[in-house]
This record gives structure tokens, sequence and C-alpha cells, in this order.
């Protein structure tokens, strides 16, 4: 995209810019301080207007028509999925399917590939640092089924144990499924080496890239992950548009997930011939604008780099986690910051996460307080709630003063 600065090093300040609610105040006077990009990130101009662009000159529903604008908007989806496809390195555009989400990508893979391929007494193999969405829909099919669900554990500071997951690979689990990045602790899972090691012990292997893609280079023929599941809307993109990468010949032998529209090649009345792959898998009139959107966040982050996105993050959260650290009664969840992403969870001594956040809100900084979704995780750790504050690569240093100067309000006022 040539209205894209291609620069160096990341100049978030610049790049502020083009995400005009970073500049808008909370209340007069308070201008936002937005620390909660692991729920979803804001969107730069040039993805709006992608959008604004395709309802405004090229809106139709897509693959069906023959005239002008079914062929533009077609095309313009089309081209998405390329750019998703050369943004995540997967060798063909039709290992791309679009979904509404990341919790809808993994729902395909149980619901099509585990309902097709496991049977009463397989294991399942997860992690304790799960997100609800990379649990539930196994638990599920593990009740229907009759599977077996084994977690490898974490140690105390946030880590995966590497050890107890190698032993729990000897059950010769049939998937193997794990978060490449914590939404919580903010750890970055060896994903490349737990990929090998799940597939030499037999295992199809699915990643959920939920928080990773959005802020990591992640390259999924390095990988070599079978499935990776992410959303469009952690990563500059609109929401209602998510991907599922599969290995092509896994998806082509899987059954269709929901029935309907674009899924079907031919019907009769009491049968149907289901569509080549990824239509397969995209029933009924898929995000088409949202689709085009995340296309142009794709272009976006391309055009800066994902290295250069993870460095700065990196930077930040080392500074973030120095100086949440100095402030008392404050515990930070998860490994040091040479092991994690751009998140920080916290307690409070004393004060409940929800109270933080209200207060931290008072100076327009903006974070999330609760479970995050990751229950278990909670509870593993005996805490039923943090404070999640995370950055995204239009944060600057700057932002941290905010949250920190609000967190001694809490301290003045809590005491
Ligand atoms: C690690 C992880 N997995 C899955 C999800 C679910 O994403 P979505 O709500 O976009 O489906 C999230 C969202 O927070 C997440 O952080």
């Amino acid at each position: 995209m040539a209205n894209i600065p291609k620069l160096a090093k990341l100049d978030s300040a610049q790049l502020r810019r083009d995400f005009e609610v970073l500049n808008r105040e909370v209340r007069p006077g308070v201008p936002l301080t937005y620390l909660d990009s692991a729920a979803t990130s804001q969107r730069p101009r040039q993805v709006i207007e992608a959008v604004d662009a395709f309802y405004r000159q090229h809106n139709a529903n897509i693959h069906r028509g023959i005239h002008t604008l079914a062929e533009e908007a077609t095309a313009l989806y089309e081209a998405a999925r390329q750019k998703v496809a050369a943004f995540i390195g997967a060798a063909d555009p039709r290992e791309i399917v679009f979904t509404r989400n990341t919790t809808e990508s993994i729902n395909l893979v149980a619901q099509s590939w585990g309902r097709a391929n496991l049977q009463a007494g397989d294991v399942i193999l997860l992690t304790e640092m799960e997100h609800h969405s990379n649990l539930v829909p196994w638990q599920m099919l593990a009740e229907e089924k009759g599977l077996r669900l084994e977690f490898a554990p974490i140690t105390n500071d946030g880590l995966l144990d590497l050890d107890g997951y190698h032993k729990l690979l000897e059950l010769g689990p049939k998937l193997v499924a794990f978060s490449q990045m914590s939404n919580v602790l903010g750890t970055i899972n060896p994903a490349e080496q737990m990929v090998k090691s799940a597939q030499k012990a037999g295992a199809v292997v699915l990643i959920d890239g939920a928080q990773s893609v959005p802020h990591l280079p992640v390259d999924i023929s390095a990988l070599g992950a079978d499935f990776l599941a992410f959303s469009g809307h952690k990563m500059l993109g609109p929401t209602g548009v998510g991907v599922l990468y599969g290995k092509l010949d896994l998806l082509e032998a899987m059954p269709p997930f929901l029935g309907g529209g674009d899924m079907i090649k031919r019907v009769h009345l009491r049968t149907f011939e289901a569509n080549a792959v990824p239509q397969k898998f995209e029933a009924g009139t898929p995000a088409i604008a949202q689709a085009i959107g995340l296309g142009a966040a794709v272009d976006y982050l391309s055009a800066i780099g994902m290295e250069t996105v993870a460095a700065h993050e990196h930077a930040l959260i080392a500074q973030a986690l120095e100086r949440l650290e100095e402030v008392p009664g404050v515990w930070v969840f998860g490994p040091s910051a040479e092991h994690k992403g751009g998140v920080a969870s916290f307690t409070f001594e004393g004060v409940h996460a929800h109270d933080v956040a209200q207060i931290l809100d008072r100076s327009g900084v903006a974070v999330r307080a609760g479970h995050h979704c990751a229950m278990p995780l909670h509870e593993k750790y005996g805490v039923p709630a943090t404070t999640r504050a995370s950055f995204y690569l239009y944060n600057t240093e700057a932002d941290i003063d905010p949250l920190i100067e609000g967190l001694y309000q809490v301290k003045e006022l809590f005491g």
C-alpha cells in the first residue's frame, strides 16, 4: 500500500496518526491510553478506508454473480485470501479458510476433522494455559465421543513445562492443540519444537495463533503445524472475520462443517456434493468487507514488518515489567520479558482487579480485568481475576506512565 510509510524502526508516534481513536479523550481533559489490544486491537484508517471503499464502490455478493460489481467483489475477497496466505507463509491460498474468528476456526477443526478422525479413548493433548476457545470445543467433542483430555503443565513462572509435555506425548495423542502465545501470561511457547515432537509422536497439531499472529512473525511453513487459527480483529482488521489455515490435504479430506450457500457444488433433494476447498468451509455469504479489511490490515503490518512489531513490543513489555514491579502490592504473572509478548497480567494486593481497572479508567487507561477467558489458568494460580495491560505497535513508552501513576492512585485509595 502506497500510503503506509516504510519504517526501518517502528515510529509509533508517527503511526498513531493513522489511529484516530487513539487521539480521543475518554472524558474532557482525559486522553485515552489504550492498553487492551490483547482483547481487540484498534484499526488504522487504511483498514477503515478499505472497508468503506468496498461498500461505496464495489459492494456485491461474491462467487455467484457475473456482473461487474460481483466480479470486483470476488476479486477483492480472493486477493485478501492471497494476502493472508503470503503473510503467514502458506504454500497455497486454498489453505486459508475465512471464518468469523479464532473460536470458530477451532470449532471447525473439532467438529469436522475431530468428529471424522477421533474415536473413543483417543487422547487430545492441550496445555494448562489455554483460552476457553481452545478448551471448550475439545471438551464438547470429548463428551460426545468419549475422548481423553490431557494437559501439559506449566511452571510457577508461567512457562510450559517441556518435560511434562514430552512425557504426555508418550501417550500417543491424536491431536495436540496449544496457544503459541498466552493471552494472560504473555508466554511465547517454543511452537516449532512442540510441533516437531508432537508430529513425531503421530499427532495432528493445531496452533491457536490468536495472540501470536498479530504480534510475532509467524511462518507456517517453518512451523509445520497442520492447523493455525487466528482472528482479524486482534491484528488491526475488522471484527467478524477470522482465519483457519489448514494443510491442503487435510482440508480436502475433511467433511464440511456448516451446510448451505457457497459450500456446495451440486444439490439434490436428498443429497449434496461439497465444493472444493476453501469454499467447502465457507457456507453462506461470508464477511466480504471484513475479509477485504483484513487484507488491508495485513498490508499495513507487512509494510512495517513483523520483526519490527515484535521488537517494539518486546522493548515496551520489558520497560512495563520493570516499572510494574516497583509498585508496592503489584504481582505480575508469567515469565520474564525474554519469554514474553506484550502482555502483563497482575494482581494488586487487597484490591479486586475490577476496582483496579475502574480506577485506571478514571485516568483514561483502558485495561482488562477478569479471568480473560482462561478460568482454569486463574484457578491454577489461585486467583479469581487479574488486571491485564497489553501493548501493540501503536503504544509508546509514554503509555506506561499513566498506567503506573494510576496504580499509585489505587494504592492511595485502597491503601
Ligand atoms: C489465545 C486466544 N485464543 C483464542 C481467543 C479467541 O479469539 P476470538 O474471540 O477472536 O475468537 C483469544 C481471544 O482473546 C485468545 O487470546
